[in-house]
């Protein structure tokens, strides 16, 4: 081996040996010697200096990428090895259908191996056997379907602890496939085409925690991981299995994650539902994940399996576990009163999309759940002793159900709500929602998409509710909805109903609002002074609406707006004037409005820079030029501007407009607008000399500290 004794970072052995192969410019070193290659075609004209090589103080990393890479290795030409035996990981991509992997030959310090995605059919040989510190090996995206004699390795026990096989064609798992891999932790043969496990391949996997059967074809596990001592998460999503029985997966009661969803299961054995303490770290969670099954009936826990509950609870440890249970996507009709009871800690139970037309439970078994997700069911009423326990819930979703009222009771002793969702059900008219307080963050509450048309909330209820919606109901007369007593509302949503007028009479909403969302309603008129209570509102949307005109006093007392939307109207006119109240204005939206005009002269004192969205109206480009002009020059702090720019025949900065018409039309208003920017020049000038003299009397008493300052200020 050639040493070439310079000092550099990364030496050039010979310049016949083309640096094409590995760009120089290309390398990148993280700390002493840890390096980062990409290479093409070859690794080769690379090697490292001398204080990596040689009984180093640092540790050695050399992570080398290898595109395009040609499999064969020219035993007569030179193999640099200088560089090879010491990559630690390696990642090809290659277009091979066939390999023998010689390059694995010299990369005797690999630890991580990435073949991933190269369409590889066959590996022949045995090309892993030397790599002894092989530990995680990925080869997945192939199109492999024999491994029978692939993992074979020098020394026994190996490190391989990771390895991945998914999106292979793998039909065949041999019994000696993974034999010699006894250090193994995480195998992954998702998407594979394995439908029998009978010849054991897993049996020698004794450290192995996680297996990944993912979308294959398995109907039975016929106890293939039953020698798995370690294994905590076991993924089976996708395949065809249809019952799991004692004998067919005898360590179940291991498992921290247990994934069944996508089968064909039609029965709940209470097996599936127990845990051993001993086997769950502290902290766990454990997930039973049975959704999109056939599954009709959930059957009580045998008192076996309650009884193995209490005795791990009692045992002193001080372990804390917890349970999250989805049977969602089936044809559940049936829950049994005791069906949860063998479960350590239910916290997030999911049962939508199921056939329940009511749940009654034990409700001692969901003391602890948080999440109870009971969405797209038959559901009807709400028992109150199910829910009464349920002090810890914080997020219920009803929605697409058959749920008319709220009772009484249900939420009583419940002040942790975050989120109680009602959309999609048949409610027409509450005169309460019997939910005395949220969490003390605050609630949000969705009764969108019912058919209300009338809602209490009495004076005691709904505290700390921030948030309610009420799209898409059958709200026409808006003072039906009496949400006075809401001191906490800050965001409330009333699009998509049918609501006409507004008055400050017919308002019964709190002052504390800060969004309010009127969108796609049919409203003609807003009284005079309707918003005058709501000075801390920031938001507030009319699009969408029949708004003809603004007028005098329409948005008065609304002192802390930021965003104003109008659009989709039929206001022809604006005037400034008329928005004078809205002193915090800094976005308007006007799109779609058929404006003509939009007269800006009250704002050009504003307060704040002020946008407003002018697409899909009628202004003319030079109305919209002098008011851009205006804007850039600093005459004015409205800006016109638009969300999708335009493509049409006159745009002006990207906004389109209507040329040619008659100057007529606003000859009035350009004069106008003269005079403004003419004050607001002579007052910009002014501003602009004040300041000068400041800066000139700052800059001479630093020159010349006394007398001349006395002069300049005497001037
Ligand atoms: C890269 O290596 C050189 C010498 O090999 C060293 O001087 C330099 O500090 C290294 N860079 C980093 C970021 O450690
Ligand atoms: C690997 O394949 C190459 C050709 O692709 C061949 O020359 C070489 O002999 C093979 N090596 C082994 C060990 O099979
Ligand atoms: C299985 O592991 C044992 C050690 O636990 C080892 O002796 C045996 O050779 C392995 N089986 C195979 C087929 O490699
Ligand atoms: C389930 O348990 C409850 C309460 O112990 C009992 O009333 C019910 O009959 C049981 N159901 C079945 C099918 O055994
Ligand atoms: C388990 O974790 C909880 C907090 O999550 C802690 O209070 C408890 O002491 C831990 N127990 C053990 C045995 O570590
Ligand atoms: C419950 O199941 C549904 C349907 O499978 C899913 O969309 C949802 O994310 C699951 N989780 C929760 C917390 O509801
Ligand atoms: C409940 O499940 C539905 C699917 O039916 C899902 O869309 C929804 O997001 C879930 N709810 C929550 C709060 O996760
Ligand atoms: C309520 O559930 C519906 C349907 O899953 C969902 O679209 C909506 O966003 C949920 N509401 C809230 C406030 O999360
Ligand atoms: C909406 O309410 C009106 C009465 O105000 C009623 O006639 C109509 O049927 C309701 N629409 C729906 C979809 O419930
Ligand atoms: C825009 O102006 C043109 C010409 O003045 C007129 O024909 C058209 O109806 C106006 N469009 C709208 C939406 O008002």
């Amino acid at each position: 081996m050639r040493h070439v004794h310079i000092p550099l970072f990364i030496i050039i052995l010979t310049t016949a040996l083309c640096s094409c192969y590995c760009p120089h410019d290309k390398i990148r070193n993280r700390t002493q010697c840890a390096y980062r290659i990409y290479c093409f075609g070859k690794i080769r004209g690379v090697t490292l200096p001398d204080q990596c090589r040689e009984a180093t103080n640092y540790p050695v990393t050399v992570d080398v990428t290898l595109s395009d890479a040609e499999d064969h290795f020219d035993e007569d030409s030179f193999v640099d090895e200088g560089l090879l035996n010491y990559i630690t990981t390696l990642k090809i991509s290659a277009p091979w259908q066939t390999t023998n992997l010689t390059i694995l030959t010299y990369t005797t310090s690999l630890q991580n191996l990435y073949l991933v995605n190269n369409r590889i059919e066959t590996i022949s040989g045995t090309p892993f056997y030397y790599l002894s510190r092989l530990q995680n090996l990925y080869l997945s995206h192939n199109k492999l379907t024999d491994i029978e004699q692939l993992f074979q390795f020098q020394n026994y026990p190996n490190k391989l602890r990771r390895l991945s096989l998914a999106h292979n064609e793998i039909e065949d798992l041999p019994g000696d496939a993974f034999g010699d891999l006894s250090s193994l932790v995480e195998l992954d043969l998702s998407f594979n085409k394995i439908s029998d496990l009978s010849e054991e391949p897993f049996y020698n996997l004794t450290k192995l925690e996680v297996l990944r059967l993912n979308n294959n074809r398995i109907k039975d596990l016929n106890g293939a991981v039953n020698g798995l001592p370690m294994l905590k998460q076991l993924y089976l999503r996708g395949n065809q299995i249809h019952n799991i029985n004692e004998e067919s997966l005898k360590i179940i009661k291991h498992l921290e994650i247990f994934d069944l969803s996508s089968n064909d299961l039609e029965q709940i054995k209470p097996i599936m539902f127990s845990r051993h303490w001993e086997h769950l770290a502290n902290a766990s969670i454990c997930k039973i994940i049975l959704s999109e099954n056939q599954i009709v009936s959930v059957p009580n826990a045998t008192s076996n399996e309650i009884s193995s509950r209490f005795v791990r609870q009692s045992h002193g440890h001080n372990v804390d576990v917890t349970t999250d249970l989805d049977l969602s996507v089936n044809s559940i009709t049936d829950i049994q009163y005791n069906a949860f009871q063998s479960l350590i800690k239910l916290v997030n139970l999911n049962l939508s999309k199921n056939k329940l037309i009511d749940f009654v439970v034990n409700p001692k078994d969901l003391i602890h759940v948080k999440y109870l997700n009971l969405s797209e069911n038959f559901i009807m009423k709400l028992y109150y002793e199910t829910f009464s326990s349920m002090n810890n819930l914080q997020n219920i979703d009803l929605s697409g159900n058959q749920l008319y009222y709220i009772p009484d009771m249900a939420f009583n002793n419940n002040y942790n709500l975050k989120l109680v969702n009602m959309t999609y059900n048949e409610i027409e008219k509450l005169d309460a929602i019997h939910i005395n307080m949220f969490h003390p963050s605050g609630g949000a509450m969705d009764l969108s998409n019912n058919r209300l048309f009338k809602l209490t909330i009495p004076y005691g209820e709904g505290l700390r509710l921030y948030s309610l919606i009420l799209h898409s109901n059958n709200i026409t007369d808006i003072s039906l909805i009496d949400l006075s007593h809401q001191s906490e509302l800050q965001s409330l949503d009333f699009s998509r109903n049918s609501i006409q007028e507004l008055h400050a009479s017919s308002l019964l909403l709190p002052v504390s609002l800060e969004s309010l969302d009127l969108t796609c309603n049919k409203i003609q008129k807003i009284g005079p002074s309707t918003f005058v209570k709501f000075t801390r509102l920031k938001t507030l949307r009319l699009s969408n609406n029949h708004l003809t005109r603004i007028e005098y006093g329409m948005f008065q007392g609304l002192s802390s707006l930021k965003n104003l939307d109008l659009s989709y109207n039929r206001i022809k006119v604006l005037e400034s004037k008329l928005l004078l109240d809205l002193k915090c204005l800094q976005l308007l939206s006007m799109r779609s409005n058929g404006l003509d005009l939009i007269d800006f002269t009250s704002w050009y004192g504003h307060k704040f820079n002020l946008q407003v969205y002018v697409d899909n109206n009628n202004f003319t480009c030079e109305w919209l030029s002098s008011a851009l002009n205006d804007f850039n020059n600093g005459y004015s702090r409205v800006k016109p501007t638009v969300l999708v720019g335009g493509h049409g025949r006159h745009t002006v900065e990207g906004i389109p407009c209507e040329s040619g018409k008659s100057e007529m039309l606003f000859e009035g208003p350009e004069y106008v607008m003269a005079d403004e920017r003419l004050l607001a020049t002579s007052q910009k000038i002014l501003e602009a000399v004040r300041e000068q003299n400041f800066f000139l009397r700052k800059f001479m008493r630093k020159l010349f500290p006394d007398e001349v300052y006395q002069i300049v200020s005497q001037r």
